[in-house]
């Protein structure tokens, strides 16, 4: 026998002592992370020149040490992290995680699960039905509907658009138009592309001025359009836009959709997560009537990156929509009562996602996941009581869903571009002191600050800190304007 085969189980293993030294080195690394983070700066970014000649190399011939690998990676990767997870990341959509999702992630590695079909994983489909089925019960959908998980909230727009152009338009999109805010999330702009509409197929009407879809522009819109002969087909409706957090009105959208027979999508990656609290249940109210729901474990729901959702009204959409049958999967095949996931979505090979929402639920059980909706949405009413007592902090948009913006106003006469350039400059400071971080964004053509505090071990003194600290930076940045000017 050839004497390379025969020593080929070799290849690519460590010795069982190897993979316990290795192992546990990570797990340390990880708790350690997990029970310092707080005391971290929010923000490390390493200049870019400076980093890639500290890491970049050409391939390595022969390998090295597990450690020596590991020791690179504490030095110039984990060190140069924006920390999602962070109780003071405030900014854009923090991904506040918790360690079971972690280790489930670990474990579906590990046992390198191929979740796409019933045969590759019997036992990870009925984990993926289940958590489903819980999703879709907190959403109000009916037993027909099912969904599946995907990498997050893009995935789920486009897997939902594509399965309403098939359902409605039989995949031909000539002359089809789709109805959103001037609000809603970029991701959508995207998939529209991506599914072979053009950008004259996408109405993006403007929101009103709690930045809502208005019902009446709407309707106009939907009759202009029948009248020159296009055809209205969906309706995207936000629910948590990313801005604001602002909620469109479900329940008559859903009411117009269905006069109408328009495809109802609602994007909640962000905001859905709020249902299972009372307060977010009751602003969500008309959820339930539409055909189908993006809504991130990864953002509300206390997940590790990547996990996204998609519901949809009736799970056999899903199927009609994607549904291959490839002669080498032929041996595949599901039984009656066997699902495979591959027939319902976009990937074929696909990783056991829904593992880590399924056990975190099972572990801290659904009441602390409701508790920790509610701290979150509970922050940012505590933040929206910070700021009005402020001298020199003005709310632009109440707390909604979690989130509250809000922009530096100094008392001295400044331009509307001056003002937006102090705030700018606020994140600036912000992102090199690293004590907090706030991402600013643009309301009406203002640039305001925004703090998004889903995070529930986030603290009302984490909170106070860090409008402190936007003062403090808007202070001091406003005075030096002002001593750049007199100088002048
Ligand atoms: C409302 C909304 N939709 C979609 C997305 C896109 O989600 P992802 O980044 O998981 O693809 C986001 C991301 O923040 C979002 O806030």
């Amino acid at each position: 026998m050839n004497s390379a085969i025969a020593t080929s189980n070799d290849f690519l293993k460590l010795s069982r002592k190897e993979m316990q030294i290795l192992g546990y080195q990570v797990m340390d690394i990880i708790i350690d992370h997990f029970e310092s983070v707080h005391k971290k700066p929010v923000v490390n970014t390493a200049e870019a020149s400076e980093l890639r000649k500290k890491i970049h190399e050409s391939i390595p011939i022969k390998g090295v040490s597990p450690q020596i690998a590991i020791e690179q990676l504490q030095k110039n990767v984990f060190s140069n992290l924006m920390h999602h997870d962070h109780p003071r990341f405030f900014a854009y959509v923090p991904s506040p995680n918790n360690f079971v999702s972690v280790m489930a992630d670990a474990l579906a590695s590990g046992f390198n699960v191929f979740a796409g079909s019933y045969q590759g994983a019997s036992g990870a489909a009925e984990i993926e039905l289940i958590t489903i089925d819980w999703l879709r019960q907190l959403c109000g959908l009916p037993v027909t509907a099912g969904g599946l998980f995907v990498s997050g909230g893009t995935k789920a727009n486009l897997t939902a658009l594509a399965v309403a152009r098939h359902v409605k338009l039989q995949d031909k999109v000539q002359n089809a138009v789709i109805y959103c805010s001037d609000q809603t999330h970029s991701s959508i702009e995207r998939v529209v592309r991506i599914l072979g509409f053009d950008h004259t197929q996408i109405n993006k009407l403007p929101s009103d001025k709690n930045f809502r879809l208005r019902l009446s522009d709407l309707k106009c819109a939907i009759a202009k359009d029948r009248l020159a002969g296009r055809f209205p087909f969906c309706i995207i409706a936000n629910a948590g836009t990313t801005n604001t957090g602002a909620i469109d009105p479900l329940y008559e959208i859903a009411d117009l959709s269905s006069e109408e027979g328009l495809w109802l999508h609602v994007d909640g990656a962000y905001g859905v997560g709020s249902i299972l609290c009372d307060k977010g249940r009751s602003l969500l109210r008309g959820l339930e009537f539409c055909d189908s729901i993006s809504l991130d474990p990864h953002k509300r729901l206390f997940q590790s990156y990547e996990a996204g959702c998609l519901l949809i009204r009736n799970r056999e959409w899903l199927k009609e929509t994607f549904c291959m049958r490839p002669e080498y999967l032929s041996d595949t095949e599901p039984e009656q009562e066997e699902i495979n996931f591959y027939d319902h979505g976009i990937q074929l090979s696909r990783s056991f996602r829904a593992l880590k929402l399924w056990m975190s639920l099972k572990v801290f059980g659904l009441e602390v996941f409701q508790k920790a909706v509610e701290q979150g949405i509970m922050l940012a009413e505590l933040a929206e009581k910070i700021l009005r007592e402020s001298d020199y902090l003005e709310v632009v948009t109440p707390a909604q869903l979690g989130i509250v913006t809000f922009r530096y106003v100094p008392k001295y006469n400044f331009s509307v571009q001056e003002i937006d350039t102090i705030n700018h400059k606020i994140v600036d400071k912000m992102t090199a002191d690293g004590l907090a971080f706030v991402s600013s964004t643009k309301l009406k053509n203002c640039t305001v600050l925004r703090m998004c505090t889903i995070n529930p071990s986030t603290t009302e003194v984490d909170i106070r800190k860090t409008i402190q600290q936007i003062e403090y930076f808007g202070k001091n940045i406003m005075r030096s304007m002002l001593a750049f000017a007199i100088c002048k």
